[in-house]
């Protein structure tokens, strides 16, 4: 199969997966999206290369530069194109962390080493945090969530305090990828910029279902990708405010601003800023659709398991409007997402597997579930391909198969 069936193919439901109920993994790519990377595709040249063909792709790039920047509230010069979310939360935590560190050798003052998250972040900031306190003098500072998943303002506050000056940085998610819990951004962002103390968020979960605002948001540094809201995967984005600048992870060619080498993909930075002008189009009348059929999602589920346990907010505006996600008990829930899946439906544990022995899930056990009931759940994402015939069949199928996963795990 070709490159450009390949992508093809990717915006069609295939033919062995009648039912997605996925898109917070990767959702289909956008009609206009595919149209645009298709088309760049077929072009020549390098954005950086100062001949005619290069000149063309540099507009490409920067056009798409605009046209993410207006969608999220942002300057065009604040938009750093990085490979995705996890080279984008790479960069902001790590590049942060150390620039913190070099200003403040600079001026021979005690270096901040203190790294606040909260415990629920995506694996690419987790991960990074863990990296730094393994590998550098960084030491981690875990934040707590409520049961729903919820930072509030006041533990934040409580975390500063004990040693503002000695913070490097603050890294808290806009939207969890596993319950949907939404954070009080804007609040917490305020709370760090009042004690001088960078604030990055993850938005990648939030950027195709909620209005997201760089500039509103008050954070310092921003990650969004474009393959979860209908862009190609394997471009997103950097947002950085004017004068906060990381030290990079890449090193090369210098490409944008120094913060980011590499040469840039022109057709795949096309269909990403494509897809977020369509997406930002539709995206409140989308928003309260998925919302609906969410809504009826977990009305099914819950009338043909009466014992099932919806994780995180309560429908609202807490919750990202595409998630659903639910604990089973009695049910291991990697069985139970292959029974799913051999029923064409396919949805996600947030488990990982380690070493073939499924782990519980860290977000959930950060929201005071126990092990069982970590391990037992599984998330239902909708997006802009969903239906409401998705909602039936999983509706229909879910009785039996958390009948037959039970029965299993005796
Ligand atoms: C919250 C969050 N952050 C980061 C990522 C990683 O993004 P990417 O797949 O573009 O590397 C994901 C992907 O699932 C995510 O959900």
């Amino acid at each position: 199969m070709g490159y450009i069936d390949y992508v093809s193919a990717r915006s069609r439901p295939s033919e062995d997966c009648v039912v997605y109920l996925d898109h917070a993994a990767t959702t289909p790519m956008l009609p206009e999206a595919l149209a645009a990377m298709t088309e760049e595709l077929g072009q020549l040249g390098n954005p950086s290369s100062l001949h005619n063909a290069g000149r063309r792709a540099r507009r490409v790039v920067e056009e798409s530069r605009e046209q993410i920047a207006e969608v999220f509230g942002a300057r065009p010069s604040e938009v750093i194109f990085t490979s995705g979310g996890t080279e984008a939360d790479n960069l902001a935590v790590k590049g942060l962390y150390w620039a913190r560190r070099a200003a403040a050798l600079g001026r021979s003052a005690a270096a901040p080493r203190r790294v606040l998250a909260t415990a629920i972040e995506h694996h690419a900031v987790l991960d990074s945090v863990h990296w730094l306190a393994g590998h550098e003098d960084a030491a981690e500072h875990w934040l707590p969530v409520d049961e729903t998943g919820v930072l509030h303002p006041a533990a934040l506050a409580e975390a500063i305090a004990e040693d503002p000056d000695g913070v490097a940085l603050v890294t808290v998610m806009w939207a969890n990828n596993e319950v949907g819990a939404v954070q009080p951004v804007t609040e917490l962002a305020a709370l760090a910029r009042e004690n001088g103390i960078p604030f990055h968020t993850d938005a990648v979960q939030a950027a195709g279902q909620l209005p997201v605002s760089f500039a509103g948001s008050g954070a310092d540094a921003m990650t969004v990708t474009g393959h979860k809201f209908g862009g190609p995967v394997g471009a997103g984005a950097l947002l950085l405010a004017r004068g906060v600048q990381p030290v990079p992870v890449l090193h090369g060619g210098g490409q944008e601003s120094e913060v980011r080498s590499g040469t840039l993909d022109a057709p795949a930075i096309r269909a990403f800023a494509v897809a977020a002008a369509v997406m930002a189009g539709r995206r409140d009348e989308e928003a309260a659709r998925l919302g609906k059929l969410r809504d009826d999602l977990i009305a099914q589920v819950l009338a043909a398991v009466p014992d099932a346990i919806l994780n995180g907010p309560p429908a609202g505006p807490g919750r990202l409007p595409g998630n659903a996600h639910f604990s089973f008990p009695g049910c291991e829930g990697d069985a139970l997402l292959m029974l799913l899946d051999a029923k064409g439906i396919a949805c996600s544990t947030g488990s990982a597997c380690t070493a073939g022995v499924a782990q519980p899930s860290h977000v959930l056990l950060a929201m005071g579930a126990d092990e069982a009931r970590s391990r037992a759940s599984l998330r239902f994402s909708l997006g802009h391909t969903s239906t409401p015939g998705d909602v039936d069949a999983l509706g229909a199928a879910i009785g039996e198969a958390v009948q037959r996963a039970r029965r299993a795990a005796r």
